[in-house]
């Protein structure tokens, strides 16, 4: 099975491998990680993430999605709520601690 790696720069987290197509909001929480989630639906911005790497290879966000972006990180054309994402790709993230 494919994997991928999620890194979190800026922490003391290492590195998460999960996957092809994991859902970032089931399995965060269950490794060690910075991220934090609350409704898992895409509403709340809890889980608010700037993408540094691997942005464009994700799946783009959905409309919903876009327009929660739209509200929590208007000016972050990088921005992401992680419990939307499905990984893709080797990413790289970092928690937009501002919601
Ligand atoms: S956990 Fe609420 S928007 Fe992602």
């Amino acid at each position: 099975m494919k994997q991928h790696t999620i890194k979190f720069p800026h922490t003391d987290h290492a590195p998460a491998i999960l996957p092809e197509g994991a859902n970032l909001a089931e399995n965060l929480s269950i490794v060690n990680s910075p991220m934090l989630f609350g409704c898992r639906s895409g509403i709340c911005g809890t889980c608010l993430v700037h993408i540094e790497l691997g942005y464009e290879r994700l799946i783009p966000p959905s409309d919903n999605e876009r327009e929660a972006l739209e509200i929590y990180a208007p000016d972050n054309p990088r921005a992401r709520l992680a419990c939307q994402i499905s990984l893709v790709a080797d990413i790289s993230l970092i928690k937009i601690e501002s919601v």
